[in-house]
């Protein structure tokens, strides 16, 4: 019954697409048919050369009508139905895939193309550089996995799927739907509370991301829709310049670990004007991570936007100058949160919150160092120390089942400078009987907040616990 349901809504999903993309995939074929006389490269198929779209180089000029007299040849286009891909929703395109990838690596500034009016499906595929610059994944029509844990290939990784390895300057981007075909995954009597009886089986519980991006550089995802991932949807790992824009993320408010973005170990990173509807964090930053702007977002459902879980298994954290504005949270579990363990060592330094409106969330502001997901975590002697926090302009309404605003710092080592200015929360519906928690943080209120807060301690704490190493 669920499954049924499952598949009528995929293909309602499809049939949109399809309906959507016509128009675009006319305009497609008039450019398409013309083709480069002066390709040496090709093995299979051809690629041809369309103008580029109008998003990829907004100056860019006009296409000339006569080809020879081109001073700037078009880019190189790579289209995977040239190299055998057929994108019928069940044939496994994933060679042609490859193939076309390798082919447009080795070209600057080719594009590789997956058309509208397909739904290809590969394998978890590792897309790796280095390649020429300029490169661009053009999906206009679908991409997914094979459906669910019962079709992956045994040999395949089941933590990631589509992978870029080692790209610089290489743009992810199109019309097109990422589909995870994540519902199966998230069904696995090992994830939480789906075990008969609501139990939550033991056992190793491995589900892919569903895309991936290793030690790469200048690396930028515009446009597509990328839902229902089997895990997180996008992670970024180890890289350096990363732009993200005009995207949509969309899983079931119950799918367990779909965090949107997830970033670890990686600097220079711009998320804006995106929407993002999920299961868990809409963004997590993990440790190692600085310099990131998140900006015109909105987040509903999942659990808000996250620094942490950090300093896991007294290990070292550090997070430094993220930067969230202008975004939209609502009916989130979270709003905006820093979580670490105890025991970890490192520091989060320069986080600034500012102008994020929330409707209908719990723990609208919230800093917990004892974070902790199985029972008795014992108290350390060490902690992250978190410092240079502000929040400015938080406004809108919290779900009563908890305290809006709360401060949960290490007995070891205290939070500091913790500003807040204009922050106005109130219950959406209800009466709130707890008030603004704060333990061991110290910080100052700019403006009169509301609700009010009592709890947070002026100037410095006497000392910081030399035992602990948070050196960054
Ligand atoms: C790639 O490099 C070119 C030239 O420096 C630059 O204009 C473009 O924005 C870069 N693209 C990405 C995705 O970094
Ligand atoms: C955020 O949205 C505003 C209003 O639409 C726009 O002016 C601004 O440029 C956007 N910010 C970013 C970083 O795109
Ligand atoms: C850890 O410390 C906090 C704050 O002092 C206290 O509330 C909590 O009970 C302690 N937990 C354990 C397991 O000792
Ligand atoms: C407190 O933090 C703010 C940023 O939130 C920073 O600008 C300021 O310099 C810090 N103050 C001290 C005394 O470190």
């Amino acid at each position: 019954m669920e499954i049924v349901r499952w598949f009528s809504f995929i293909c309602v999903v499809i049939a949109t697409f399809v309906l959507l993309d016509l128009s675009n995939n006319v305009d497609g074929r008039a450019h398409f048919h013309k083709k480069k006389t002066d390709h040496t490269h090709t093995k299979k198929g051809s690629p041809v050369s369309p103008s580029p779209p109008e998003y990829l180089s907004p100056a860019a000029p006009t296409i000339p009508s006569d080809p020879y007299n081109n001073p700037n040849p078009d880019p190189c286009v790579f289209d995977v139905t040239s190299y055998g891909a057929v994108g019928d929703g069940s044939s496994d395109d994933t060679e042609a895939f490859t193939s076309a990838w390798k082919e447009a690596c080795a070209v600057e500034s080719a594009i590789l193309l997956a058309p509208a009016d397909y739904q290809f499906t590969i394998t978890s595929t590792i897309f790796s550089g280095p390649c020429k610059p300029g490169l661009v994944f053009q999906l206009d029509g679908v991409l997914m996995p094979p459906n669910g844990p019962d079709c992956w290939p045994e040999g395949d990784s089941k933590k990631q799927w589509l992978i870029f390895y080692r790209v610089d300057n290489m743009t992810l981007t199109g019309s097109g739907t990422i589909e995870g075909n994540g519902e199966q995954w998230w069904e696995l009597p090992c994830k939480p509370h789906r075990g008969p009886n609501g139990m939550t089986l033991p056992g190793p519980c491995d589900s892919p991301a569903l895309i991936r991006f290793f030690i790469s550089s200048n690396v930028e995802v515009t446009g597509l829709r990328i839902q229902n991932s089997p895990q997180f949807h996008m992670k970024f790992d180890g890289c350096t310049g990363v732009l993200i824009q005009d995207i949509s993320i969309d899983s079931p408010a119950l799918s367990p670990n779909t965090d949107g973005i997830h970033i670890q170990d990686t600097k220079g990173v711009g998320i804006y004007n995106s929407m993002i509807t999920n299961g868990d964090d809409c963004v997590s930053i993990g440790p190692g991570c600085s310099e990131v702007a998140i900006e015109n977002i909105t987040c509903q459902h999942g659990h808000g936007i996250s620094i942490g879980s950090l300093g896991v298994h007294h290990s070292q954290a550090c997070v430094s100058n993220i930067y969230v504005n202008n975004v939209f949270i609502k009916n989130s579990d979270n709003g905006v949160r820093i979580k670490t363990w105890q025991g970890g060592m490192g520091s989060v330094a320069g986080i600034r919150f500012e102008n994020v409106e929330m409707d209908n969330v719990k723990n609208c502001i919230i800093i917990d160092q004892y974070y902790c997901f199985t029972k008795g975590c014992q108290n350390e002697t060490s902690a992250v120390y978190i410092t240079d926090v502000s929040y400015k302009n938080i406004k809108g309404t919290y779900d009563v089942q908890t305290p809006p605003i709360h401060f949960a710092c290490s007995d070891s080592v205290a939070c500091t400078n913790i500003t807040l200015s204009e922050v106005e929360l109130l219950p959406k519906e209800g009466v709130l009987v707890d008030d603004p928690f704060c333990w061991n943080a110290y910080g100052i209120l700019e403006t009169i907040t509301i609700p009010p807060i009592s709890c947070l301690q002026d100037g410095e704490p006497v000392t910081l616990s030399e035992s602990v190493n948070y050196d960054c």
